[in-house]
């Protein structure tokens, strides 16, 4: 079996081995996780990277001097095992001041204290060296459609992404924000519910180049979407600055799998696009590969560490399992037969015109859209091979 090490670029949020396993109907099924042990298993197991929210590292509450002895203890362990920390967040959810929402509650005065408390943190993530900072609105929504004013919500959430990007900007750090998309879950209904979503949002911004997204394996598979389709879109955009990876099984409740304890085989695809790119030219993805995912809330201390290793394993064992799927002249074959190959061939000549178009008889006059129709494009055939290659039996 692989083993992973730094070179696989793996990150963790310290919110994920460090969940307690709280949930809507029950108490806590595990004790508290000290953010330097966590640094210290990570690390062991063969992990890159850790990420935070603010509240994850610093408890709430913490005088001035408490925060700073925090974080000294925190940079201590990374010093120590080499860890770093390529992303950092802002909580804007478990508070009650932010029960209608950080940049767009409808309470002015909540949305300055969100922009402050992020700004904060920023601070910090420029001193810990985080290329990307994320930003989850989770309580950015409502129940209730006559509560929100949709429109004047997203002039408030481009004012506070602009501000922060300005500010970044101006303070000379280099980080780039990344913004995560979920339909719902905490609020009946979350702004920016979708990659495409974000991704529109994005062109709007005033620094849009340095916004991009952070899409979730469950939350587009929350809305019934295609991850890897998602993923794809943002690729091609030039905007996947980030990613979560996790496991989902159907439009239900978050539940932050293990990655691979869902929909094993648009994880399959995931990886080889991740990795080697589209079978087109398309670009692959070189940011760090980042589990947001939830120890079940049925496993103890051990089961914690058994199902952080298990998303590397998957991960690694799914990258395997594309090489040899991608190295197989059968599979090379079957895309040619297929067109999937062909798909990247532009419709047009160079230099050819709509006009031009419109006299090729050969498009239209001559074209026998029948007999076209009665191709066969063979792409069962084609993932029949993907399903064996993913079994092993290739
Ligand atoms: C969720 C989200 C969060 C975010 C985190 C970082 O559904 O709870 O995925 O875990 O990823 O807040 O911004
Ligand atoms: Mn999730
Ligand atoms: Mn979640
Ligand atoms: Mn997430």
């Amino acid at each position: 079996l692989p083993h992973p090490g730094p070179s696989d670029r793996f990150s963790f949020g310290l919110w994920t081995v460090g969940w307690q396993a709280r949930d809507t109907f029950g108490d806590a099924t595990r004790p508290p996780l000290d953010p330097v042990r966590a640094v210290h298993r990570l690390a062991e197991l063969g992990a890159w990277g850790i990420t935070f929210h603010d509240d994850d590292l610093v408890p709430p509450g913490s005088t001035v001097a408490e925060r700073e002895a925090t974080i000294a203890r925190f940079r201590a362990a990374l010093a120590e095992t080499g860890l770093v920390v390529p992303m950092m967040t802002t909580n804007l959810f478990t508070h009650p001041v932010f029960k209608d929402g950080g940049f767009t509650s409808n309470d002015r005065a909540v949305r300055r204290y969100a922009l402050r408390k992020v700004m904060r943190n920023l601070e910090l993530a420029a001193e810990l060296g985080a290329g990307t900072y994320v930003f989850w609105g989770g309580r950015e929504g409502s129940e209730f459609e006559g509560a929100k004013d949709v429109q004047a919500a997203l002039d408030r959430y481009r004012e506070a992404i602009d501000t922060l990007a300005g500010w970044v900007r101006g303070q000379g750090w280099p980080i780039r924000f990344a913004l995560e998309p979920k339909p719902n879950e905490p609020r009946g209904d979350i702004l920016l519910p979708t990659v495409g979503h974000a991704l529109a949002f994005i062109a709007g911004l005033e620094h849009a180049d340095m916004v991009g997204v952070n899409p979730e394996v469950g939350h587009e598979q929350m809305a019934g979407l295609n991850y890897a389709h998602g993923v794809a879109q943002a690729l091609w955009a030039g905007k996947l600055f980030h990613l979560d990876l996790n496991g989902q099984r159907s439009i239900k409740f978050d539940q932050d799998l293990v990655f691979g304890h869902g929909d094993l085989v648009n994880a399959f695809f995931l990886v080889d696009l991740l990795e080697h790119g589209a079978p087109g030219g398309g670009p692959a993805y070189d940011g760090p590969r980042h589990f947001d995912y939830k120890p079940s809330r049925t496993e103890d201390d051990e089961g914690v560490w058994d199902s952080a290793a298990a998303n590397m394993r998957t991960y690694l064992l799914l990258k395997e399992r594309a090489a040899s799927y991608r190295a197989d002249p059968a599979v090379a074959e079957a895309m040619e037969a297929s067109g999937v190959t062909s798909l990247a061939t532009p419709t047009l000549d160079p230099g050819e015109t709509a006009a031009d178009l419109r006299a090729d008889t050969a498009a239209w006059e001559g074209f026998d859209a029948d007999k076209a129709g009665e191709r066969g494009y063979g792409f069962v055939r084609l993932n029949q091979l993907a399903l064996e290659h993913l079994m092993g039996a290739r």
